[in-house]
């Protein structure tokens, strides 16, 4: 059986407790995988551990336990092969849009010419409609959206192996949202990028992913499902809600996050194990959701 391109073997994240307190244990034993070119997107509510995930998928936080291989070798620091959009955006405050993003495509193609970069770059904030003038304003002189926009030209023009994005349209209007939803189809659906998208929005989750791993409520959070998207591509916004298994799959995402987020949190010694895999659009009840051949029993640390 060939190896998945990213494995997470046993993460655990454990934060010091304030002023000497009780040490926070964001989640523990964190078992999964990500196949080369999946789009993956991850669910879960506000605290449960995702942004502490993705810092350590760039390589920028460190687990208390276990690791994470990509590609046949473990992840030890940050990477031009995994490229992020950050929560928070993370621009360089002295460099202008333009130049937050020619930074990291000189670093990635060193033997282009300065018309090369320059090109490149502006073909990517155009795309993310980041024109006329506004591509040489920095960071403070730009709006919450388009210093997100910048985030996204610069993550995506380095066109790393790993696109890492954290809830990288928050900021922007709808409108927006939906062409540079579509681009990002299109980037990827055009290459072998693997992405992993941290979301809070079910329809955007359900639009772009294969793949959806919903997370349990912290501490102690878990990977406790990954709901398999098998809606046909290319998916169209004002033709996917037609699908019959459209609604299937967002009452399923909907109901876990109302409900069994919490109610399946602070679950300790769950063994490792993987994610349950659940197919709420299939029509064979029996398909509906394969559980991991041994089940150990959970204890629950909830009061
Ligand atoms: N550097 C840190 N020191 C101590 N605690 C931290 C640190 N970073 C994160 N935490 C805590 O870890 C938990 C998980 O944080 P994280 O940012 O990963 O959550 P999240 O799922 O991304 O939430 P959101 O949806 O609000 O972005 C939170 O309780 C947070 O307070
Ligand atoms: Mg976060």
């Amino acid at each position: 059986m060939t190896k998945p391109f990213i494995q997470i073997s046993g993460l655990s994240k454990r934060f010091p407790g304030a002023n000497g307190g009780e040490p926070l244990t964001v989640f523990e034993s964190a078992n999964f995988s990500i196949e080369k070119g999946e789009f993956v997107c991850i669910i879960g509510h506000s605290g449960c551990g995702k942004s502490t995930i993705m810092n350590i998928l760039a390589g920028l936080d460190t687990p208390t336990d276990g690791g994470v291989i990509m590609g046949g070798k473990e992840i030890s620091g940050p990477s031009l092969d995994r490229g992020v959009v950050f929560q928070n955006y993370s621009l360089l405050p002295w460099l202008s849009a333009l130049k937050n993003v020619t930074f990291g495509v000189r670093a990635r193609h060193p033997d282009w010419s300065r018309a090369q970069v320059l090109e490149h770059s502006q073909k990517y904030l155009e795309m993310v409609g980041l024109t006329g003038g506004a591509e040489h304003r920095k960071p403070a002189q730009l709006s919450g959206g388009m210093r997100q926009r910048v985030s996204i030209a610069r993550a995506f023009a380095i066109r790393p192996e790993l696109l890492l994005l954290d809830e990288p349209f928050g900021a922007l209007d709808a409108l927006t949202r939906g062409t540079i939803q579509d681009e990002l189809t299109r980037i990827w659906s055009g290459s072998e990028q693997t992405v992993f998208m941290i979301t809070h929005d079910v329809d955007e989750a359900i639009l772009l992913a294969d793949r959806i791993l919903l997370m349990t409520n912290g501490p102690f959070a878990r990977v406790a499902e990954s709901v398999v998207i098998d809606i046909p591509r290319p998916r169209e916004r004002a033709e996917i809600i037609h699908q019959p298994a459209y609604y299937k799959i967002r009452n399923h995402l909907v109901e876990f996050l109302a409900r069994r987020s919490k109610q399946l949190s602070g679950v300790r010694d769950h063994g490792g194990e993987p994610p349950v895999t659940v197919r709420p659009g299939a029509d064979d009840p029996d398909e509906q959701e394969r559980r991991p051949a041994s089940r150990p029993q959970l204890v629950s640390v909830a009061s």
